[in-house]
């Protein structure tokens, strides 16, 4: 074994890439429940990519075939149920997974310097994640595919000038079409797994070449021993890699109860007309986004103005991306933050699931004005961040992990 790898070594740094990454990659020996959340994104992923593969062996692309062929993966392919479940509920499970990685960023202050570029990487993977989700959500070719797609592709129509030409461009057609049906399920299983792939590499890379922050938001760099090994730090493998399993386990036990006993989970994995095909000329009562869509939907239809609501869409999601210089705190861990921070977190993530619920709900005018409270209070958290974060009082930081 070991001349084997001496042979692979001497061509491909396959013992280097091992240690750097994992026997020798130290991670803070003080890493919390919220520290589970990347390594299920990726478990995650690879079930998508494994599922997506053998469900698109029997989904025919065409408007004329899509749901039928859905229908025959449920009833007549082998396992075909279990496959098709498994990736509808592991798109839901992905955005758990993911916005909860998120949120330990914020907790954490994870984007901070040095972790900026490792922020925006997750950025990217966000915005893919969410193309890859919305145009996935068509193929089904369901009543709530054909009308989600249609109100989410016009709000393009909503830009000055080119919006009806680019609203044209994307559906390939002057309506949502097998063409539009077609060029999605391209992006769907190709185009996009591609990117993502490329960017949770590089967001990876990013990570390592910096280190892993902590609850503490302490730089484990800055105590080492003799041999150049932080004081705070663990091996990744074996000491991760295992804790790691246990999280694995864990959600894997919630993750299959849902896919085997509530895949629909009331209509918000899998939403009720979408059991009805596509059909241009009957429109759904109620259109609303899956679940993970909604506290932007929320956002758009809080503004009166059809552009200005594109507008603050846009905003609400590209306003994450400049996170890393909108605090100013001179700490990163919410542990050692100031009360402002803490209570404008709470604030942010409270405003944040309400808007998540009221993007499900039909609008009224007590709704809309909810929906206008919590929009506003969702970039109020962002745009004063410069200002709280460096007024308030901070604790002083431990030298070393509090363990
Ligand atoms: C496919 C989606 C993603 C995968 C597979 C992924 C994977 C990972 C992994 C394995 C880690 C190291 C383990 C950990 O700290 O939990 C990590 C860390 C990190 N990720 Fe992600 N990630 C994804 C999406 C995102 C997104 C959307 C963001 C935010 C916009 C993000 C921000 C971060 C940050 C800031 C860290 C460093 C955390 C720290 O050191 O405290 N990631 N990611």
């Amino acid at each position: 074994m070991s001349k084997f790898m001496d042979w692979v070594d001497a061509r491909f740094p396959a013992t280097k890439m091992w240690e750097d990454h994992l026997s020798k990659y130290y991670a803070p020996k003080n890493f919390n429940f919220f520290y589970f959340f990347g390594s299920l994104a990726l478990l995650v992923l690879v079930n998508q990519i494994v599922t997506g593969v053998w469900l698109t062996m029997s989904y025919t692309p065409s408007a004329e075939e899509a749901f039928a062929s859905v229908e025959y993966i449920m009833r007549d392919v082998e396992y075909g149920a279990i496959l098709r479940l498994l990736h509808s509920t592991g798109a839901s499970a992905f955005f758990v997974v993911v916005y909860l990685h998120m949120f330990r960023g914020l907790l954490y202050g994870s984007y901070q310097k040095p972790r900026e570029l490792v922020w925006l990487f997750g950025m990217l993977i966000y915005l893919a994640l969410m193309a890859e989700a919305f145009m996935g959500y068509l193929l089904p070719w369901g009543q709530m595919s054909y009308w989600g797609a249609q109100v989410i592709i016009s709000l393009f129509g909503a830009i000055p000038v080119i919006g009806n030409d680019l609203t044209q461009w994307i559906r390939g057609d002057y309506l949502i079409s097998g063409i539009t049906l077609n060029r999605f399920f391209a992006l769907h299983v190709v185009a996009l797994p591609i990117v993502i792939l490329g960017l949770v590499v590089l967001h990876i890379l990013a990570l390592h070449e910096v280190g892993s922050n902590n609850p503490d938001g302490v730089d484990i760099k800055k105590h080492k021993d003799e041999n150049g090994i932080p004081l705070d730090g663990i091996a990744f493998h074996p000491y991760y890699t295992v804790k790691d399993i246990v999280g694995v386990v864990v959600f894997l036990f919630i993750f299959c109860s849902i896919v085997f006993f509530f895949p629909e989970m009331g209509g918000y994995f899998l939403e009720k007309p979408n059991f009805e095909q596509a059909n241009p000329f009957k429109t759904p009562e109620h259109i609303a986004p899956v679940w993970y869509f909604t506290p932007f939907y929320a956002i758009l239809r809080a503004v009166p103005d059809k552009l200005l609501g594109v507008i603050a869409m846009g905003a609400a999601i590209a306003v994450l991306f400049v996170l890393p210089w909108l605090d100013r705190s001179p700490v990163k861990s919410m542990r050692y933050k100031g009360w402002l921070s803490k209570i404008w977190l709470v604030v942010f993530c409270i405003s944040f699931v309400i808007l998540g619920v009221l993007g499900v709900l039909a609008p009224t005018p007590g709704r809309t004005l909810l929906s206008q409270v919590c929009t506003f209070l969702y970039f109020a958290y962002f745009i004063l961040m410069p200002f709280y974060t460096r007024l308030e009082k901070t604790k002083p930081v431990p030298e070393r992990v509090t363990g």
